[in-house]
C-alpha cells in the first residue's frame, strides 16, 4: 500500500477492531480523550494512523476505515501485559499523574516498552512518504521520536503529550529517565497541554541531560556524526470538534432523549452528572464523598437531587483499577443504602460505555457537571459538556488540576481535596441564578467554539511546517 504525507502514531487506532469466527472484521470507536480529539482532525486531512488494534495477538493488514488509512501494529499477549498494562499504565501513568498511586518499576516492563516502541517506529517509517510529517502521541511512545529520526532523517517529527508531565523531583524516580528524554528530543516540536507541563519538562532536560535550554528551545548537543539540533517546546491545549458536538446536541433525537432521561430518573429538581473512564486520576471517590456528605448534612435531599455517574470500564486487568472499582462500588452502595427510597436512588452508577448520542443527551439533561480530577492533562468531558449546552442552562464545576481549568476560567473552579470548599461550590452550582448560568455558559461556549480541535491541530502543524522550512534553508 502507499505512503502518506501526514502520519499519526498513537498507541491505539481510533477504532477497536474485532474479527468474528468467520474472519469478518468490524470496529467500534476506541475509548479516551486522545481518540475523541484526533479522529476528526485526521479524517479531514486524509492521513495515515499507525496504532494498536486494541486486542492482543490480532494481526490485521492496513485498511481504509473511519475516513483514514489505518495501519495496525500487532501486540502479543505478553506485550499487552508488559508494555501496555505494565510500563505504560503501571509505571508512567501514575508517575505522570502526581503518584496518586505508587508507580512500579520493573526491568522486564521497560524492556518490553523499548521493544514495542521500536516496532511502532518501524511501522511509522514504512507509512511515511518522502519528507512527510509524522506526529507521535502520548506517553506510551516516548522513544519513537529518536528511533524514527534514525530510520528516516528526511521526515519532520512532532510529539504531543496528552497527559501531564511531572515535576523533575518525581520524574527523576524513573530508572530510565535519560533514555526517555533522549527519545523525546528526537522530535522537532514537543507539545504539552499546559505551561506547568512544558516547564516541568524543560527543567528535567536542564537537570538530567547535557543539552542547553534557551527560553523554550532545547539545543541538542552534537554527538559523534550528529549535528546540533534545535527542538521547539510549546503549549498546545487540546480541544474537541465543537461544531459537530453542538450540532449533534441540537438534534431532535438528542433533545427528546434528554427529556426522556430526566423522566426516567423521576424528574429530579437537580441532576448532577459525572462522566469518566473509571480511573483513579478522575477523583470519583472525592465526588462521591462530596455527594454523601451533602446528603448526610441535609444540604441536598434525595431523590430531588440525584447524581448520575458514568464510569466507563478502563484498563481492567491493572491492579489499581480493580481496587478503585471495588472502592467506588462499595461507596455507591453505602450512599444508596443510606438515602434511597424504593425505586429512587440518589446515585445512579453506570459501569458502561455509551454511544456519543447518549452522552450528548446526558450532558443536555444535566444541571451540573462535576469534573473533580485529582490530575488530568486536559479533560475533554468538560469541553463536550459545554458544547452540548445549547440551552445555556448547565453549570460546570471543574477541578483546578485539569488542563481545562486554564482554558475555562468561567467554570466554578475547585480543589477536590478540599471537601468543605468543594461542597460549598457544588451548592453554589445548584443554587446559581439563571442569568448567571447563562452569562457564564455563553463565555465558555465562545471559548470552546473558537479554540476547537482544528485550531489546535493547525497550530501544531504550523509549528512543524516552520521547522521543515528552516531545515530546507
Ligand atoms: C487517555 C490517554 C490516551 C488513552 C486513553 C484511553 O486519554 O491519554 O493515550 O488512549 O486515555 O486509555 P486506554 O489505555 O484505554 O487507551
Amino acid at each position: 500500500s502507499g505512503t502518506a504525507e501526514v502520519v499519526v502514531v498513537a498507541n491505539r487506532l481510533p477504532v477497536d477492531i474485532s474479527v468474528d469466527s468467520k474472519g469478518k472484521m468490524s470496529w467500534d470507536r476506541a475509548p479516551g480523550g486522545l481518540v475523541t480529539a484526533l479522529a476528526p482532525v485526521m479524517r479531514s486531512r486524509h492521513g495515515a494512523w499507525v496504532g494498536w488494534s486494541g486486542k492482543p495477538d490480532l494481526d490485521v493488514e492496513p485498511f481504509d476505515g473511519d475516513g483514514m488509512h489505518l495501519v495496525p501494529v500487532t501486540l502479543s499477549g505478553e506485550d499487552v501485559k508488559d508494555y501496555y498494562e505494565g510500563f505504560s499504565n503501571g509505571t508512567l501513568w501514575p508517575l505522570y499523574h502526581d503518584v496518586i498511586v505508587d508507580p512500579e518499576f520493573h526491568r522486564a516492563w521497560w524492556n518490553s516498552y523499548d521493544k514495542v516502541n521500536r516496532r511502532f517506529a518501524k511501522a511509522a517509517a514504512e507509512a511515511a512518504a518522502e519528507g512527510a510529517t509524522v506526529w507521535i502521541h502520548d506517553y506510551q511512545l516516548q522513544l519513537v521520536p529518536a528511533l524514527l529520526r534514525k530510520l528516516r532523517p528526511d521526515v519532520t517529527i512532532g510529539w504531543f503529550n496528552h497527559i501531564p508531565f511531572p515535576p523533575v523531583e518525581i520524574f527523576s524516580q524513573l530508572p530510565w529517565r535519560e533514555r526517555v528524554l533522549q527519545g523525546l528530543l528526537g522530535a522537532d516540536v514537543i507539545g504539552f497541554q499546559r505551561s506547568w507541563d512544558s516547564e516541568n519538562f524543560l527543567r528535567s532536560v536542564k537537570r538530567l541531560t547535557g543539552d542547553k535550554v534557551r527560553g523554550t528551545t532545547v539545543h541538542v548537543q552534537a554527538r559523534p556524526k550528529v549535528p546540533t539540533r534545535q527542538v521547539k517546546v510549546g503549549v498546545y491545549p487540546i480541544s474537541i470538534d465543537t461544531a459537530a458536538f453542538d450540532e449533534l446536541s441540537r438534534t431532535e433525537k438528542v433533545a427528546k432523549r434528554s427529556r426522556q432521561i430526566r423522566a426516567e430518573l423521576g424528574n429530579p429538581d437537580v441532576l448532577l452528572l459525572g462522566v469518566d473512564r473509571l480511573d483513579y486520576t478522575k477523583g470519583i471517590r472525592h465526588r462521591l464523598k462530596i455527594m454523601g456528605e451533602l446528603l448526610r448534612d441535609h444540604r441536598v435531599k434525595a431523590p430531588e437531587v440525584c447524581l448520575v455517574q458514568v464510569a466507563s470500564p478502563s484498563r481492567e486487568r491493572v491492579e489499581q483499577y480493580k481496587t478503585l472499582r471495588d472502592e467506588v462500588e462499595v461507596t455507591v452502595g453505602r450512599i444508596n443504602g443510606d438515602y434511597a427510597a424504593l425505586g429512587r436512588s440518589p446515585v445512579h452508577y453506570l459501569h458502561q460505555t455509551f454511544p456519543v448520542e447518549e452522552m450528548a443527551a446526558l450532558y443536555r439533561a444535566a444541571d451540573v457537571m462535576l469534573v473533580t480530577s485529582l490530575r488530568d492533562g486536559m479533560n475533554l468531558v468538560a469541553k463536550e459538556f459545554i458544547a452540548a449546552q445549547v440551552d445555556l442552562d448547565g453549570v460546570l464545576v471543574l477541578s483546578e488540576f485539569t488542563g481545562a481549568a486554564d482554558d475555562l476560567p468561567q467554570a466554578l473552579v475547585m480543589n477536590p481535596h478540599d471537601i468543605e470548599g468543594a461542597k460549598r461550590i457544588v451548592m453554589q452550582a445548584i443554587d446559581m441564578p439563571n442569568d448567571e448560568k447563562r452569562r457564564r455558559m455563553r463565555a465558555l461556549r465562545r471559548k470552546v467554539a473558537k479554540e476547537d480541535v482544528a485550531a489546535w491541530a493547525d497550530r501544531f502543524f504550523a509549528d512543524l511546517a516552520k521547522v521543515k522550512e528552516s531545515n530546507n534553508d
